[in-house]
């Protein structure tokens, strides 16, 4: 199992278990968890609405890809630690990692 924290917007933390091998993104994940994250664009990059902040990450995470730099680019209260989640696959090397859901909610 894979152990993320997961912090909502109003600032509660939970934890959340991941099968490993699931090969599914952040945000795929994050949804199936019943968080309220908008991924207007289903995951394509181009929408935003997946961000996260890194608030821990034991592990290194793969660095920011273009499609994402360009993104968050466009998001006024994006931070170094900033991540479109969509953009995440969920793996082995995120164990322990704490993400802070920012993207606009319904
Ligand atoms: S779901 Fe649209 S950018 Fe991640």
């Amino acid at each position: 199992m894979i152990h993320l924290t997961i912090e909502d917007r109003d600032g509660n933390r939970q934890d959340i278990e991941i099968p490993e091998g699931i090969n599914l993104s952040l945000m795929e994940v994050l949804k199936a968890s019943e968080y309220d994250i908008l991924a207007t664009c289903g995951g394509m990059g181009i929408c935003a609405t997946c961000h996260v902040q890194v608030l821990e990450a034991p592990n290194s995470l793969p660095p920011v890809n273009d499609t994402e730099l360009d993104m968050l680019d466009t998001l006024p209260e994006a931070g170094p630690d900033s991540r479109l989640s969509c953009q995440l696959r969920v793996n082995e090397d995120m164990e322990g990692a704490i993400f802070k859901i920012k993207g606009e909610s319904n």
